[in-house]
């Protein structure tokens, strides 16, 4: 993980947030590389659930939402950590992590039979625990008074939630049928850690799926098996790393009957990677009961009314961008094998030598040419070929291009393959 670490900061991909100020814990921010093959994560998950079906459609809701919202979806009252703090040095912790094998409904008996140490001082004097709300609260507006309060949205659901009516009346879609989102999403996490795996600000990609009720299980088994090939065919991770999780009912979300956590073999240990989870029809019907309006669903052909399940597969950018970059990362060659559809650049062109005019003329029309058509070429003519070929390979480039002194003769230039070194020359009209 700290090699990992430290190619993000070498190379450009994640920097830590507010760095130059000695940085803010939970926050991380994306360079010129991260930003790139973080879009391209996110642009291949939409292409994959909503520009190739006809039954997903893409809304992008507001950060900040009405507070009645997190009142009806339950997270005023339920989205809380276990909080302990060490008598003798005042640290704060999670207290589910400090104990082996223990969950977030670890109760304070449980928690002192096991005393553990504290991890800063090494005591072990303990406040009972108490339940820390992971929202984040600001003020709307220029009065700071309890009826301004509003929440950063701590999941990115309910701005679909809160939109499904809206859909349902405007678009009609048949039942099942889906709503997907893209956004940030805030948790006032306890401890943030393992670098981009819990953060306090993350992007989420999360999909509401309408079914019919007594459909569920049918549309939660294809939602999985459809999850598993966008993780392994799109995305490419080795399916030997990813194992299915199905959560126990005391371990699961207050909204779910049915949850299987998707877990990825990290370089620091098994984590979470996505979740999947039944929710029932417990948001519509809270939102129904806190708004008074009617969340039915009336089917146009039977005439039939009702009110969907729904299933969720949600998946938190970040924790896939880590999953990429350790499952593509070659400690030992110094190569990130990204597959083409996620590399930052696909194609990077130089000359062979940058103190040769006509090198670098003709190389620049090779690369004008082809960065004409296409966003993702690069330029590359510092150092010597070496070293540019080992930035490249770090960075996951597939095929540098370099024009030498056979170019000056016969036209041709040199591909250089990332993965396998070998190198052909083609005509720069056969690029
Ligand atoms: N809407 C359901 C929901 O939010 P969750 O299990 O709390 O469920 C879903 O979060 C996914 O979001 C997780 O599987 C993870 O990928 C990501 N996620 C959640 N909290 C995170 C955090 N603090 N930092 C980074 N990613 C996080």
């Amino acid at each position: 993980m700290d090699n990992i670490v430290s190619l993000c900061k070498r190379r450009g991909f994640i920097f830590p947030g507010s760095d130059v100020y000695g940085g803010f814990a939970g926050t991380w921010d994306f360079g010129p590389l991260g930003v790139m093959l973080k879009k391209n994560i996110m642009d291949a998950w939409w292409h994959y659930w909503v520009d190739s079906r006809d039954d997903i459609f893409g809304v992008d809701a507001a950060i900040l939402m009405n507070p009645t919202t997190w009142e009806a979806s339950g997270h005023t009252a339920t989205f809380a950590d276990p909080l302990v703090e060490c008598k003798a040095c005042h640290g704060r912790f999670r207290a589910d992590k400090l104990v082996k094998g223990a969950n977030e409904s670890i109760t304070t008996e449980e928690f002192k039979n096991q005393n553990p140490k504290c991890p800063t001082c090494g005591k072990s004097d303990w406040s009972d625990i108490r339940k820390f709300n992971m929202m984040f609260k600001t003020h709307v507006g220029p009065v700071e008074d309890d009826s301004s309060v509003a929440y950063l949205r701590p999941e990115t659901a309910q701005g679909i939630f809160t939109n499904y009516k809206n859909v349902v009346d405007t678009l009609y879609p048949n039942l099942p049928f889906g709503l997907a989102q893209q956004g940030k999403a805030f948790r006032n996490e306890i401890s943030p850690r393992d670098f981009i795996l819990r953060d306090r600000e993350c992007s989420q990609m999360e999909i509401e799926y309408f079914v019919r009720p007594d459909n569920w299980e049918k549309e939660f088994d294809k939602l999985l098996a459809e999850n598993n090939k966008f993780l392994t065919e799109v995305i490419g991770l080795d399916s030997a790393k990813l194992t299915h999780y199905e959560v126990p009912e005391k371990d699961r979300a207050h909204y779910s009957k049915r949850t299987v956590d998707f877990m990825y073999k990290y370089p620091n240990g098994e984590e979470e990677l996505m979740g999947l989870a039944y929710r029932t029809d417990f948001d519509l019907k809270n939102i129904e009961r806190a708004s008074g309006r009617s969340m039915d669903y009336r089917d146009k052909n039977t005439g039939e009314v009702l009110t969907p399940h729904v299933i969720e597969p949600s998946i938190g950018v970040e924790r896939l961008f880590l999953a990429v970059l350790t499952n593509f990362w070659d400690e030992e060659k110094g190569i990130l094998h990204l597959p083409d559809n996620l590399a930052p650049y696909k194609l990077c062109v130089s000359p062979l030598l940058k103190n040769k005019p006509e090198l670098v003329k003709k190389a620049r029309k090779v690369y004008d040419a082809l960065k004409e058509k296409y966003t993702f070429v690069t330029w590359d003519d510092s150092g010597n070929i070496g070293k540019r070929y080992k930035k490249q390979d770090e960075i996951g480039t597939p095929k540098c291009i370099v024009i030498d002194f056979d170019t000056l003769e016969d036209g041709t230039v040199t591909v250089r393959d990332r993965d396998t070194a070998s190198q052909i020359r083609v005509k720069p009209e056969e690029l």
